[in-house]
């Protein structure tokens, strides 16, 4: 009985200096950042490569964050064929057509109306007239609508690059999205002023109408 006794108390003192001990090393007060005695390092410490920061790999140092190979395609992703200059702007205006067709018109403007109201308003206004919240902040406001005698490829252009202070939009929206705001501007700007009524079409080939704007 004694030396049950005795094995009780050696061990109680045991784990008391062990709990004593620890709870003078995580305390240390030399470094009041220091998170202490650190058990399992890895739980803090991972592995895993950081974004934007660099590896090295052979004495090869390289970005973490890695751009897109040469020459290949996103998964999911539209290549889009003409470069954000001004000759990408009238190739663009000459040679692209809206290639949603499979709905009714109708419907690709009422989904195109959803996006406007989430990308576009702020700018151009409600109602297309240039006179959106942030449009009039802009050094120059954006044209009304109603005043562009623009082809299809053209505004889908530039929702694409941006053109002056409009941003780009490429990034936020896809090519089918973008497709379907062209419809939608195009409802805003009403049917085509003076000429027939596919004077639209007519600019698409004598580029020159727009070719300064
Ligand atoms: C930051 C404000 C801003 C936003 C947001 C914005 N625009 Fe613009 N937009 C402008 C300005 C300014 C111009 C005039 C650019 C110029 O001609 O220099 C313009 C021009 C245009 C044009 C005429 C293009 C041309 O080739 O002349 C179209 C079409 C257009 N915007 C559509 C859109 C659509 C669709 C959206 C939403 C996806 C959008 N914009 C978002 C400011 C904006």
């Amino acid at each position: 009985m004694k030396k049950q006794y005795r094995t009780i108390k050696f061990a109680f003192g045991f784990a008391l200096s062990g709990l004593i001990l620890a709870g003078l090393t995580s305390c240390g007060k030399k470094d009041e950042n220091s998170p202490g005695v650190e058990f399992m390092p890895d739980m803090y410490r991972s592995n895993s490569l950081e974004y934007y920061q660099t590896h090295t790999v052979d004495g090869q140092t390289e970005m973490n964050a890695k751009l897109p190979v040469k020459g290949t395609v996103a998964r999911g992703f539209l290549p889009y064929a003409y470069e954000n200059n001004t000759e990408g702007y009238e190739k663009a205006g000459l040679n692209l057509k809206n290639p949603l067709t499979e709905k009714s018109r109708e419907e690709y403007e009422k989904e195109g109306e959803v996006l406007y109201g989430k990308f576009c308003v702020h700018c151009h206004g409600a109602t297309g007239a240039g006179d959106g919240k942030v449009g009039g902040k802009l050094p120059g406001p954006p044209p009304a609508y109603s005043s562009l005698k623009i082809t299809e490829g053209k505004m889908f252009h530039t929702i694409t690059y941006g053109k002056g202070t409009m941003g780009a939009h490429n990034s936020q929206l896809t090519q089918e999205e973008r497709w379907k705001l062209v419809y939608y501007v195009q409802k805003l700007q009403g049917p085509p002023k003076g000429a027939a009524s596919d004077s639209l079409k007519t600019a698409a080939v004598t580029p020159t109408v727009a070719a300064k704007k």
